[in-house]
């Protein structure tokens, strides 16, 4: 893999986020007092005048409320709770697609997220065109792209469909695509959010397989989110309980599953 290590540490006001590549800090994603505060308005119109106006009036919810915890590096961490408690955005925020209203965010190494798996590819290219360049994005030399692009192609069972544009693909060839690249890439942090159900029964089987293969090597680190306790601990070995954005529960993921089944 490349070598190139990239550092960053942001101020967003009261929001501190601090990326690098350092796999081999023991801590791989670290939460203090993490806070997201969403603004609703009544319309798009309120939206647009608030920005220039403090009085227009509006809800806020705190979809993230005090967050703070560790994930330390080989880790698997499942989130679990119910409907709009925060899970999803608190994965959000560690592969850098929402950001924080306020506290500290550390994550250390290259992260690699099943969330939105059809997201980002662009439908007027071939999945093989999208394929070289999110492996150009991704960082790999063109050694490293070769390499990877067979098992990557083999994965999606795309057949010749690869070399055809996007827009002809179904919504499960597109995830197929995005889950084939997104967990052959060997991150050091793996981000999975209820994707485990891409394609039909038998590919959903295999994509579970493939993300045991991936948490079982040394130094993976892995947050997980899903709604099935039984992946859960099949998965996980601790688990947080998320309730209005807040931590109700911390601690090894039997204990975990137990306190959510039973709230
Ligand atoms: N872009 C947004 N604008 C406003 N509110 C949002 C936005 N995204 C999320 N929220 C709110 O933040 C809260 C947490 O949402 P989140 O998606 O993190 O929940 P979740 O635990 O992943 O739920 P689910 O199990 O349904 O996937 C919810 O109340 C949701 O309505
Ligand atoms: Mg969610």
């Amino acid at each position: 893999m490349s070598s190139k290590v990239l550092e960053l540490s942001v101020d967003y006001g009261e929001a501190t986020i601090i990326r690098d590549e350092d796999s081999s800090n023991p801590v791989a994603v670290r939460f203090d007092h993490v806070r997201k505060t969403y603004k609703l308005y009544k319309n798009d119109r309120q939206r647009l005048l608030a920005a220039f106006s403090k009085r227009i009036h509006c809800d806020e919810i705190n979809a993230s409320d005090d967050l703070t915890f560790t994930c330390r590096r080989g880790e698997a961490l499942a989130f679990l709770g119910d409907n709009g408690a925060g899970k999803s955005t608190a994965l959000k925020m560690i592969t850098g697609v929402c950001f924080p209203t306020s506290g500290t965010i550390e994550v250390h190494g290259r992260v690699s997220a099943l969330l939105e798996l059809s997201a980002g590819f662009d439908m007027r290219l071939s999945g093989m065109e999208n394929v070289r360049m999110r492996c150009q994005l991704w960082g790999l030399s063109a050694e490293e792209a070769e390499e990877l692009i067979p098992e990557i192609v083999d994965f999606s069972e795309l057949g010749k469909y690869i070399e055809q544009p996007m827009r002809t693909y179904s919504s499960g060839m597109r995830a197929r695509l995005g889950f084939a690249f997104a967990s052959s890439i060997k991150p050091d942090i793996l981000v999975v959010d209820e994707a485990l159900s891409v394609g039909d029964r038998k590919f959903s089987a295999k994509c579970r397989k493939r993300v045991n293969e991936i948490i079982a090597k040394e130094n993976v680190t892995v947050l997980f989110v899903t709604h099935s306790t039984g992946q859960a601990k099949e998965f996980c070995t601790r688990g947080i309980v998320l309730d209005h954005g807040k931590t109700m529960f911390e601690g090894s993921i039997d204990d975990a599953v137990a306190y959510y089944e039973n709230t």
